[in-house]
């Protein structure tokens, strides 16, 4: 896809999701919060659908997969001890002649040059060295960049006593969920009847100092992740690390992804706590980039937090009462990331009589209403009734929508685009024959279905 058409499929969405409720800027009154963005509406069905179909494919369907929900705020030593403290940045240069702040990795790929976040300083002030004049400062477009220095990532915060000195003891918004995870092993093992191999399973924001803010909600500094860390013997690691790398990827072919928009990347430069990672990527609007981080963490995390806490963090086998360290396969995704895939995967135009429709084809079970239901005529007492009969019924078991405004084609093209897959009319004849027309979002095609059977029909159709 060229550079155009993609910024025009980028505007497109951004300009949907703002137009029909699905995501709008933060704080938008005031101008709006860099980086930080609210679901609304259809967004918050939509996210709720996605993190649904995470948990109900890592924890409800996995026997030796356990779900938790630790805290956002947690020790800070939580946050020295991962190395998040001295290690979590990104590296960042300030344009001498405008101020403005840049990823340097970032900057570097623009220029077509390969570089990422976790080279080092020197290796990348190298190569910004050896390409100056190639990279150009986003704002002002001038090539004049002051060294790149690493800055960390971690949100600041204070909490409890307050002493007015907060910068120098801080606490920290948690930069990844799976601290918490790591932090409850011991807790979650004694509590329930968990035995190696086994995973831990957890949805929940995060938050980081991004550099730049742009790409939408691709990256944003408040964000959800779903995390799964997989405890296993350190002998079969990388036996896990590439069973989960392949059950991670059929998984977004189950959530109706196309093959031919994801790939693999496999990183060179690895973060501080892998031994291995290989990112599964999306075709966003802006081209291949990561949805999914899929790491192998060897016993990093539960090594340092046993050091630093004092804790014994070891787990005995018993059977063989072998006692070891276990070691970490971690599956890494975010909700707003998944959210932009969905949408970007769905988005669809398509020619009508000379107008264009535009249809979210969310597959069925991630659309966040799954039906419409709509009187013929508005101004038909017997045709409300009747519709409103319908819809309390239905909506006991789907999220469904009430709609008597406008022409059916209006309401009809208002589905289309927020991704409802079946839209239910209730005309004259439904009150003579108790039945209703369901019109289907993907095919256009209509069928008279008795009213007695929808709730069947949509339960087929929908799951
Ligand atoms: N626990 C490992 C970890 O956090 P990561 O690669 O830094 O690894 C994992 O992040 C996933 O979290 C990414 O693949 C992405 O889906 C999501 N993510 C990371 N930073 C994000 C941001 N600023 N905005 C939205 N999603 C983000």
């Amino acid at each position: 896809m060229s550079k155009e058409k993609q910024d025009n499929l980028m505007e497109k969405i951004v300009s949907l999701c703002k137009r029909r409720g699905f995501v709008f800027p933060s704080s938008e009154i005031y101008g709006g919060f860099a980086a930080v963005y609210d679901y609304g509406t259809y967004g918050v069905e939509l996210a709720n659908n996605i993190k649904a179909a995470w948990w109900r494919a890592m924890v409800q369907e996995n026997e030796n997969i356990i779900g938790i929900d630790s805290s956002i705020f947690m020790h800070p030593k939580v946050w020295e001890a991962s190395g998040h403290v001295g290690g979590f940045s990104d590296p960042l240069s300030e344009c001498r002649n405008c101020h403005t702040r840049s990823r340097v990795d970032h900057i570097l790929e623009d220029a077509g040059i390969f570089a990422d976040e976790k080279m080092s300083e020197e290796k990348i002030n190298k190569l910004m060295e050896s390409n100056k004049g190639k990279i150009k400062c986003p704002k002002c477009g001038k090539s004049d960049f002051a060294p790149a220095k690493s800055f960390n990532l971690l949100v600041k915060s204070n909490l409890g006593n307050f002493t007015g000195d907060w910068d120098k003891s801080p606490v920290y918004l948690r930069g990844e969920t799976c601290q918490g995870i790591y932090i409850n092993f011991k807790n979650v093992l004694d509590s329930t009847r968990a035995r190696i191999p086994f995973g831990i399973a957890q949805i929940g924001k995060a938050f980081r100092n991004e550099i730049t803010a742009r790409q939408f909600i691709f990256r944003k500094r408040e964000f959800e992740q779903m995390e799964m860390q997989m405890f296993v013997h350190p002998d079969s690691e990388m036996k896990a690390y590439e069973k989960w790398k392949e059950r991670r990827w059929d998984y977004y072919i189950d959530l109706g992804i196309a093959e031919k928009n994801l790939k693999w990347h496999k990183h060179e430069n690895l973060v501080f706590y892998a031994k291995a990672a290989w990112d599964i990527e999306y075709n966003f609007p802006f081209g291949f980039k990561e949805l999914e981080g899929i790491h192998s963490r060897g016993d990093y995390d539960l090594a340092q937090h046993a050091k630093c806490s004092g804790e014994d963090l070891s787990y005995r086998d018993p059977v063989t009462g072998e006692k070891y360290i276990p070691h970490v396969v971690e599956t890494s995704v975010g909700v707003d990331r998944t959210f932009l895939a969905v949408l970007t995967e769905a988005y669809t135009e398509e020619k009508v009589g000379g107008e264009t429709r535009i249809i979210l084809k969310f597959p069925k079970k991630l659309s966040p209403i799954k039906a419409a239901i709509f009187p013929l005529l508005k101004n038909k007492p017997e045709l409300v009734k009747k519709a409103r009969d319908i819809y309390d019924n239905l909506k006991l078991r789907f999220m469904c929508e009430f709609d008597d405004n406008g022409n059916i084609g209006k309401r009809y093209r208002r589905q289309d685009e927020i991704g409802t897959p079946y839209c239910v009319t209730v005309d004259f004849d439904s009150l003579e024959n108790e039945d209703a027309t369901i019109r289907d979002r993907d095919t256009m095609k209509q069928e008279r279905v008795k009213i007695n059977e929808l709730e069947k029909y949509l339960s087929d159709a929908v799951g």
